[in-house]
């Protein structure tokens, strides 16, 4: 059988070996034509392919199967491609060989035959659509419209309507940075964690694909993509060609907000590991809060700059100074989204404090059983306490949440007491999602109480195994 399949393949000979190939199929199922001819003018003899891909398909299939369901795994099985619906978001695994054409981006995945009545396993023409997804964790959203949509196809097996340009003998995840990116909360939880949770068991021999590339979002995370992967990120546009690989996935897996479920995941993948992740890729050396040394304990305050401002933030300093911290104010996107720095001071902080934000997921880079105190606004009870505050405590952190009062809100100034505003915000988000976010998340500013909110921080300082005050200054 090797034997007969040591054939050379060029792009004038295709069509006489059509019949070749046809023979080939007759005597065996799982022979495709994509191992067969590998480009237009690369000459592979089958027997190395044949070798490389089948240690490949073995020991992909692990991976493969961990990102679906029993039922999609047998239609994996039989078919060689298949779709989970069932997690948060859309996830297709293509186990068998596939051509990707990024100029469109559309996935050729080989027809297969089934040996014995030779009748096709897919239900669908050649060459019809089988699958359209936006490869964003986030599915739900209208957001999606910036997402390129990557179609899959079943190719036939006797005229194979591309060839390889480019021969990967590694598989490719194909994702989309097109979503929120520029928002750390989005990036982390749509992007980094999905990719973490969808890449990890193929053990860097992948490629990834991010469609809608934004350059920004790729050096930003340069380090998270070079730890997850040996190879650099594919940008399709940049790259018009027709890419081959042994197999491939398509979206991201997606758990719950910030969060990893363990007993969804093999090897039992959690937040705690992905922290533990972050910790040795970008160098941080203080992984328990305990180990942040004798000195005053250092207390970050994230400082909003638009919406959700602290309006008395030098009195809110002052007061956790009195407490003994040392304070770190941080009020620039540009200063947070240098990865490589932040992620080291954040990782030598006892506590982390701000109102509700995308800053606060910078909780991901907090030593273990640190504190972090989200200020909660008006009408984020919700959002807090799902986005931020329960993530926190999977992620091995203590958790205080800061809810203000109608007097802390600046929704007070142009609100009466009585205004359903006020004293009813679920009534206002049930308007819609719009009229509750430019209301509570882009018009409101905060005026904490400082006794009040110093009750919080002294929490903070006991749960830190300290007594107040911790040092006299
Ligand atoms: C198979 O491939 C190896 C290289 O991996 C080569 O040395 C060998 O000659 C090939 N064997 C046959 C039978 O072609
Ligand atoms: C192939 O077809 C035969 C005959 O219809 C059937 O018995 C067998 O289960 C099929 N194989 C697979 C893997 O579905
Ligand atoms: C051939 O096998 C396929 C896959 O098991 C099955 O769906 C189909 O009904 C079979 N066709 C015949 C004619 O047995
Ligand atoms: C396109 O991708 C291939 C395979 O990864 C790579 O070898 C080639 O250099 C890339 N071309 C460009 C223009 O980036
Ligand atoms: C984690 O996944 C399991 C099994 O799918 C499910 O029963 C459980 O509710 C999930 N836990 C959370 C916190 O989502
Ligand atoms: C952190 O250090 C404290 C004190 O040494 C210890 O009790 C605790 O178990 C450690 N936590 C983790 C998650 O290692």
């Amino acid at each position: 059988m090797e034997g007969h399949r040591r054939v050379v393949c060029g792009a004038t000979q295709i069509i006489g070996l059509l019949a070749f190939i046809y023979l080939l199929y007759i005597q065996s199922f799982s022979f495709d034509p994509i191992n067969f001819c590998f480009g237009k003018r690369n000459s592979l003899k089958r027997n190395e392919t044949k070798e490389e891909v089948g240690v490949l398909e073995e020991y992909l299939q692990p991976s493969f199967k961990s990102l679906l369901s029993d039922d999609d795994l047998r239609t994996l099985e039989t078919s060689g491609f298949a779709c989970n619906f069932a997690v948060g978001s859309l996830v297709c695994v293509a186990s068998k060989p596939v051509k990707i054409d990024t100029e469109t981006m559309e996935i050729y995945i080989p027809t297969r035959f089934n040996s014995t009545n030779r009748t096709r396993f897919s239900v669908k023409k050649e060459g019809e659509v089988i699958q359209v997804i936006r490869p964003y964790a986030w599915q739900q959203f209208d957001l999606l419209k910036n997402v390129t949509p990557v179609k899959f196809l079943r190719e036939p097996p006797q005229s194979p309507v591309r060839h390889c340009d480019y021969d990967h003998k590694i598989p490719a995840i194909v994702f989309s940075s097109g979503g929120f990116t520029g928002n750390l909360f989005h990036e982390f939880n749509e992007i980094i964690i999905p990719l973490f949770l969808t890449s990890r068991l193929f053990e860097s021999k992948i490629q990834f694909v991010l469609v809608d590339y934004n350059p920004y979002f790729v050096e930003k995370f340069n380090r998270v993509f070079s730890s997850l992967s040996r190879f650099d990120v594919l940008n399709p546009i940049a790259n018009t060609s027709v890419h081959c690989f042994p197999g491939a996935v398509v979206g991201l897996e997606f758990h719950s907000f910030l969060a990893i479920n363990s007993s969804e995941t093999p090897k039992g993948n959690s937040m705690i590991e992905f922290k533990n992740f972050l910790s040795v890729t970008y160098g941080l050396t203080i992984t328990n809060v305990s180990d942040s040394g004798s000195k005053p304990p250092v207390l970050l305050l994230i400082s909003r700059r638009k919406t959700r401002r602290f309006l008395n933030e030098d009195e809110m300093v002052e007061m956790m100074e009195e407490l003994g911290f040392e304070v770190v104010v941080v009020k620039s996107d540009k200063t947070m989204s240098d990865l490589d720095r932040f992620s080291k001071l954040v990782s030598t902080c006892s506590v982390l404090v701000g109102a509700h934000g995308a800053g606060l997921t910078n909780q991901v880079f907090l030593a273990a059983e640190a504190v972090v105190v989200q200020v909660v606004p008006l009408g984020l009870e919700w959002p807090s306490a799902v986005y931020f505050g329960e993530p926190a405590v999977w992620m091995g952190l203590r958790y205080l949440g800061y809810k203000i009062e109608p007097e802390e809100s600046s929704l007070i100034e142009s609100y009466a007491r009585d205004d359903p505003v006020i004293s009813d915000p679920g009534s206002v988000f049930a308007k819609g999602y719009y009229v509750g976010k430019e209301v509570y998340l882009d018009k409101q500013n905060i005026r904490v109480d400082i006794g009040r909110f110093k009750s919080t921080i002294s929490e903070a300082v006991r749960l830190l195994g300290r007594t107040t005050p911790l040092s006299t200054r």
